[in-house]
């Protein structure tokens, strides 16, 4: 379940930003995100905040480099990616801005960012209470636990982006389907997803919100 879904929200982030390029993702965990980002070619650098998941993520992703430390204060070089993702990290950063603004810095002229998050609507404004009602009874399988995430509307996410200075800012909505669902409910979540990201934003568990960095790729328009 945990595959199908982490699948579905990487193929969508993929999507977002180009391929084969130099990549910088944020909030790495275990690399998958980097392994498929380099199935056709490109440089990735992983960071987490995370020392077990860095190694981990050694060991599945051969040739790219990892550094451990927080997303939101970035020890890299101006102008150095042409791309940035952050794949279900980003509602875990206390300072999202100070993320974004450092992204900006990184990114090259013209280079693209992709970030998918929580997002907070009518389904997700529950999911903190069922995980606390889950707690308090000691139900196992009801949600994962509260980690004290943040849930952020659509409208949030355009201004975060917008202060950073990226532009061409796009928003997307991705995935129902969670994998804290019991497995029968999941599948059916999993059949409606496409229909819910389309026709249903208010039920949608992710959003993927992308930007460019103003400039030009190369002296070229990107
Ligand atoms: C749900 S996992 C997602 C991992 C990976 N992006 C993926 O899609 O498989 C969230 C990750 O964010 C990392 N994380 C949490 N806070 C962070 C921070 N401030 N800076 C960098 N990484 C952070 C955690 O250690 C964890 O690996």
């Amino acid at each position: 379940m945990g595959r199908a879904y982490h699948q579905h929200i990487s193929s969508a982030l993929l999507q977002s930003l180009p391929p084969g390029c130099s990549l910088l993702d944020l909030g790495c965990g275990t690399g998958l995100f980097m392994r498929r980002y380099g199935e056709n070619g490109g440089d990735a650098v992983g960071l987490d905040i995370s020392r077990g998941m860095i190694e981990n993520a050694r060991g599945r992703c051969n040739g790219f480099e990892f550094c451990m430390g927080t997303a939101e204060e970035l020890p890299f070089r101006d102008n150095s990616f042409d791309a940035i993702s952050c794949l279900l990290a980003f509602s875990y950063l206390r300072h999202p801005s100070r993320m974004l603004a450092e992204a900006s810095r990184l990114l090259k002229p013209g280079g693209r960012i992709a970030v998918c998050t929580l997002s907070r609507n009518m389904l997700t404004s529950l999911v903190p209470a069922i995980y606390r009602l889950g707690e308090l009874i000691d139900i196992r399988h009801v949600g994962v636990g509260d980690f004290g995430e943040q849930y952020y509307t659509e409208d949030e996410m355009v201004i975060l982006f917008s202060e950073a200075g990226f532009l061409d800012i796009s928003v997307k909505r991705v995935s129902f389907a969670h994998i804290s669902l019991k497995k029968p409910i999941f599948e059916i979540a999993r059949k409606m997803e496409p229909f819910v990201e389309q026709r249903m934003p208010s039920l949608a568990y992710n959003i993927l919100v992308a930007g460019r960095k103003p400039g030009l790729i190369g002296g070229r328009t990107p």
